[in-house]
């Protein structure tokens, strides 16, 4: 009953969409576990290039049931449209379900993303905007509506009442904007409704059939460890956790059913929307790295912050996932850099810290303490095997597997599906 969960170990896009593409070709069902649609998973394959926001990344693979499970929250306009995209280029989505369960982003939820970071002026969270954060705090307020309550247009319309009269108060009193109309939202929600009910089911029942053919399933995590509303830069964090724990939630299945546990790291740190990064670089190499590498956000388009590999972020986030397995992605990105650095430690007031504060505070005045390699120059994307690549790249890999305390299984050395060298067997 081999599950792999691949979980974003930095502060997001990292990778995963490329690693879950490659890893279906061998799986039966791929389920995505939490954020929303503030995701941005880019897949290239011989399909083509894709930005997947939250049909997980496994449907290219034409053996793969695809599940968004009960911890996504679904913002139906955005589902429909990607159904819509992919079709027209030739991808079958027949195999897509719905959790019943999954909390659907509603029109109010955009806008109060919106008006609340606005508020926030200054001190703006930098979130995508995509309703994201507002829809998990009415999933725990008891606000929420779910997938599964478009199926039932009467009591969809009582609890909608109740709840924009509500949402409506909070635009008009506190806000100063329009109301929603109740009709409006209802007859779009209908809609979806109908367009979506093909695909609702009780997707755990289908995970456990999965689990008992011993099929080879995948979590697909969305966002990083360093966004975890627990463990990451609170409260510049993001609404669900991205954690392998939160894959149980999100998915529905048992701790023990997971098997390996694969933290996807870029070989590298970026890092979109604001709170702090100590290994930051806000100088010419950063912007090369942003420039080389394209480092603009898949979601929003809004420029990365770039900066060295972070190992002590990168062994916090290994400690709160339990990795079995690193994969490293966008090694070919430091090919023409003469020197590399990597974090080791943190210099706080005077004294040496290895440890990553759960204090914005105290990372906001954390230095990083830097250890230097010599950097391979040369191009390695066309490279297949391990023993191929430079031996200066191979130190690098080496030294953050020693640093993260992790074997690296896999390397990717550019975007596409084949550019990828495996180094350990996953399994
Ligand atoms: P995700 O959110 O973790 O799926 O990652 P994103 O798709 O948001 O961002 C990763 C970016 O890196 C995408 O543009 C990928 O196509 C690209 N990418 C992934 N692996 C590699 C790699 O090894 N080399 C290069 N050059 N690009 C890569
Ligand atoms: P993938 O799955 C990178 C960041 C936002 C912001 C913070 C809160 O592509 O790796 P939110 O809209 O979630 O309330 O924003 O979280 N963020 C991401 N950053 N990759 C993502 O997803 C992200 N999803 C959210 O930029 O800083
Ligand atoms: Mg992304």
């Amino acid at each position: 009953m081999p599950v792999i969960a691949v979980i974003g170990a930095q502060w997001g896009d990292e990778g995963k969409g490329k690693v879950v593409d490659l890893l279906a070709e061998k799986a039966r069902m791929v389920v995505r576990f939490s954020g929303g649609d503030n995701a941005g998973h880019t897949v290239v394959n011989p399909y083509g290039e894709f930005k997947l926001h939250l049909i997980p990344s496994g449907i290219f693979s034409s053996q793969v049931v695809c599940i968004i499970g009960n911890g996504v929250v679904i913002n139906p306009a955005v589902l429909i449209d990607e159904v819509d995209q992919l079709n027209q280029r030739g991808v079958d989505t027949t195999k897509l379900f719905i959790s019943d369960r999954a909390h659907l982003i509603m029109p109010y939820h955009i806008l109060l993303d919106g008006l609340e970071e606005e508020a926030r002026a200054g001190k703006a969270l930098g979130t995508t905007r995509r309703g994201v954060g507002p829809a998990f705090a009415d999933k725990a307020a008891r606000l929420g509506i779910r997938t599964g309550d478009l199926l039932d247009k009467e009591a969809l319309m009582e609890q909608l009442r109740l709840i924009l009269d509500y949402k409506n108060i909070i635009l008009t009193k506190i806000y100063g904007v329009s109301p929603l109309s109740l009709n409006e939202v209802y007859s779009q929600y209908c809609q979806y409704g109908e367009r979506l009910a093909p695909y609702v089911r009780e997707t755990t029942i289908m995970l456990e059939e999965a689990l008992n053919r011993e099929e080879l399933v995948l979590l697909e995590g969305a966002q990083g460890a360093l966004l975890d509303p627990d463990f990451g830069t609170y409260p510049y964090t993001t609404s669900s956790s991205p954690l392998v724990g939160g894959g149980c939630l999100g998915a529905g299945l048992g701790p023990t059913r997971i098997s390996r546990i694969l933290g996807v790291f870029k070989a590298y740190c970026t890092r979109v929307g604001s709170g702090p990064m100590p290994t930051e670089l806000k100088n010419e190499t950063g912007n090369l790295i942003r420039e080389q590498a394209h480092e603009y956000g898949t979601t929003t388009g809004r420029p990365r912050r770039c900066g060295w590999f972070d190992a002590v972020a990168a062994r916090f986030s290994t400690r709160i996932n339990g990795f079995t397995g690193a994969a490293i992605t966008r090694l070919d990105i430091l090919g023409t850099l003469p020197t590399l650095k990597i974090c080791v430690g943190y210099k706080l007031d005077g004294q040496t810290i290895d440890y990553f504060s759960g204090s914005i505070a105290t990372l906001e005045k954390c230095q990083p303490i830097y250890e230097e390699l010599p950097g391979w120059q040369a191009p390695i994307s066309h490279i297949r095997e391990y023993e191929q690549l430079p031996v200066k790249a191979r130190q690098y890999l080496t030294r953050l597997e020693e640093l993260v305390s992790c074997p690296v299984n896999l390397i990717s050395v550019g975007s596409a599906r084949e550019q990828t060298i495996f180094k350990t067997p996953i399994l």
